[in-house]
C-alpha cells in the first residue's frame, strides 16, 4: 500500500516545511532551547500524541502548530528512537487537510494491528459561527512513517457537546476499546468508552468515570486526554480535568492532569475507582500519554506546559517555538500509588560523574565547586537530618525546598508574569531521595525514587549555571552530579 497524499496535504506539510527553514537560525540561538528534551522545530508543542514501541522503533508524535507561537490548527509531527534518548526528526504525520479536520488534527494514540501502525485523533473542526463539530479518524501507515487517511469512525453521540476528543485505543482479549475525553450537556467532564471488533466499527459503551459519577462528586467541566491501562493487576485511569478548583495544597495551576486507581469491568462496561491523584506538584505537567514498550514497561510522557497558562510569557516565543515534552519515565503501581521513574536508558547521557559522599550544612548556604551546569543530573540520597530543612537553589530563579517539621515539599519559581516568586507545595512523610534532571529551561525533581514529581520551566539569566545548597539546621547527604549530554 503506497501512501497517498491529497494535494492539500502536500501543500500543508510544504507551508510547515518552509516554516522550519524560514525560522531554523533563530529557534537555534535562543539559550533556552533544550540539550536532551523533545521540542518542535518551529511553533508550538503541545500533547503527546500516538505513543508507540512499533517493531522495535518507540514512537512520538506530538500536537504541533508550525505557524505560530499559539494554539492553532494543529498538525502531529513526529519523532522515533531505538533507546528513548536518540530522537529523529520524522516527515510530518498528520496536517489538517480534511473537511473532518480543518481545524486541527487533535490529539490520540495508536495502535499495531497486522503488522501496521493506526493513529486514532479528534477531527476538529469550527465553522465560521465559531461552532464546533468532532470526528474521530483513522490513519494507516505500513512503515510507521507515512500515513494513510480513512477518514472518521466515530461521530458524535447524543448527549455530549462537541468537546468530544483525545480517543486512546488498546486491545483486550479480542475486542478493541477507545476511551475518550468528553463533556456531557450538562457541561461535566466525562470519560466515555466504546468498544470495536475491527477498529472502524465501534459501539459505545457510555461513560465510565466522570463529573458527579461513580461518587466523584463535581469534578471539572471538561476531562481531556484519558488514558485507560492495566498496572500491576489494577486498571488505572489518567486524565486531565478542567475546572477543578484549588483544594489545599493541591489543584493549583489552571488546569490539572492525574489518575485514579480502579478496578474496569468489560461485561458491565463500568469502572469502580479510587480518589483523584495529580501525578505531578510543579507547574507545568498537562495531558500525559503512556504506552507499554516491548520489555513490557508502561511509560509515559507528558507535554511540560498547561494551556492557556503563562503561555504570552514564555520568553521562548521571541525566538519563534514554545514548550517540550518531560522525560520519559517508567510508571510503577506501589500500594495503590504511582511512582515515576525516569527511564534508564537516560543513564547514556551521563557524562563526567563527580560524587561529595559527606556534604555536611550547618545553617549556612553552600556552592559545591564542580556542581553547576546548563543540563545536569543529581542525586542526592543518605539525607540525614529529621528536623533541619534541605533547600536547593537553581540559577538564582528556582528552589526546592523540604521541611521535615511540617513534613512539606515546595518547589518555588521566580513567575514568568510578574516580579515574584511563585510556589507550588506537596505533603510528604520524609524524604530520603532527590533525583533531579536539569536542563537549560527545565527542571524536574523526582522524590522518594519517584513517589512525588514537581515539574517545571524555569528561565533565570541563561549565563547563570549555579547551584546553591542550604538547611536551617545540621544537615548531610550524599550527592552524586552528572552532565548531561546535548541530544538537541
Ligand atoms: C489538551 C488538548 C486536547 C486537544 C489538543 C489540541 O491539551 O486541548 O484535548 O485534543 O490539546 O491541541
Amino acid at each position: 500500500m503506497k501512501t497517498v497524499y491529497s494535494k492539500r496535504e502536500k501543500e500543508l506539510f510544504h507551508q510547515a516545511y518552509q516554516e522550519v527553514d524560514k525560522h531554523k537560525y533563530t529557534v537555534s540561538q535562543d539559550p533556552f532551547r533544550l540539550h536532551y528534551h523533545i521540542m518542535p522545530p518551529v511553533g508550538l508543542l503541545n500533547d503527546p500524541n500516538g505513543f508507540i514501541h512499533f517493531k522495535g522503533v518507540y514512537h512520538l508524535f506530538y500536537q504541533w502548530n508550525p505557524f505560530a507561537t499559539e494554539h492553532g490548527s494543529k498538525f502531529w509531527g513526529h519523532f522515533s528512537s531505538t533507546d528513548l534518548v536518540n530522537w529523529v526528526e520524522e516527515p510530518i504525520a498528520l496536517a489538517p487537510s480534511e473537511w473532518y479536520e480543518k481545524n486541527g488534527c487533535y490529539s490520540g494514540s495508536a495502535v499495531e494491528h497486522e503488522g501496521k501502525l493506526i493513529l486514532f485523533y479528534t477531527g476538529n473542526v469550527k465553522n465560521k459561527e465559531g461552532n464546533r463539530e468532532t470526528y474521530q479518524c483513522i490513519a494507516i501507515s505500513e512503515d510507521g512513517l507515512h500515513f494513510q487517511k480513512k477518514g472518521p469512525v466515530i461521530h458524535l453521540p447524543k448527549g455530549y457537546t462537541a468537546h468530544f476528543r483525545d480517543p486512546k485505543v488498546w486491545k483486550k482479549k479480542d475486542t478493541w476499546y477507545a476511551v475518550i475525553g468528553a463533556q456531557s450537556e450538562r457541561g461535566e467532564g466525562r470519560a466515555v468508552l466504546y468498544s470495536s471488533k475491527d477498529l472502524f466499527t465501534w459501539n459505545l459503551l457510555g461513560p465510565i468515570a466522570g463529573s458527579n459519577l461513580n461518587g466523584l462528586g463535581n469534578f471539572g467541566f471538561m476531562w481531556e486526554c484519558p488514558d485507560l491501562f492495566e498496572l500491576n493487576g489494577h486498571d488505572v485511569l489518567i486524565v486531565s480535568p478542567q475546572g477543578l478548583n484549588p483544594k489545599g495544597y493541591f489543584y493549583h495551576n489552571l488546569y490539572q492532569a492525574g489518575y485514579f486507581v480502579g478496578q474496569m469491568d468489560y461485561e458491565k462496561a463500568a469502572y469502580k475507582h479510587g480518589e483523584f491523584v495529580e501525578l505531578d506538584r510543579g507547574f507545568d505537567f498537562y495531558a500525559p500519554q503512556t504506552t507499554l514498550d516491548e520489555k513490557g514497561r508502561r511509560i509515559l510522557f507528558g507535554w511540560m506546559g498547561v494551556p492557556e497558562e503563562n503561555e504570552s510569557y514564555h520568553p521562548t516565543i521571541h525566538y519563534h517555538w514554545i514548550h517540550c515534552m518531560t522525560i520519559p519515565r517508567k510508571l510503577e503501581l506501589k500500594n495503590g500509588k504511582i511512582y515515576q521513574h525516569p527511564v534508564e536508558e537516560l543513564q547514556v547521557l551521563r557524562d563526567k560523574q563527580v560524587a561529595y559522599p559527606n556534604v555536611h550544612l550547618n545553617g549556612n548556604t553552600i556552592e559545591l565547586e564542580q556542581v553547576k551546569g546548563k543540563a545536569v543530573e543529581m542525586m542526592i540520597d543518605s539525607i540525614t537530618s529529621h528536623t533541619a530543612s534541605i533547600e536547593i537553589s537553581f540559577r538564582g530563579t528556582a528552589r526546592f525546598i523540604y521541611n521535615p517539621i511540617e513534613k512539606l515539599a515546595t518547589f518555588e519559581r521566580q513567575s514568568l508574569k510578574e516580579n515574584k516568586m511563585e510556589k507550588r507545595h506537596c505533603p510528604l512523610h520524609s524524604l530520603h531521595k532527590i533525583h533531579i534532571f536539569l536542563d537549560a529551561s527545565s527542571l524536574e525533581i523526582f522524590l522518594n525514587d519517584g513517589e512525588e514529581v514537581f515539574s517545571s520551566r524555569i528561565f533565570g539569566n541563561p549565563s547563570d549555571e549555579t547551584i546553591m545548597f542550604s538547611s536551617n539546621g545540621d544537615t548531610g547527604f550524599h550527592l552524586k552530579k552528572w552532565n548531561l549530554k546535548k541530544i538537541f
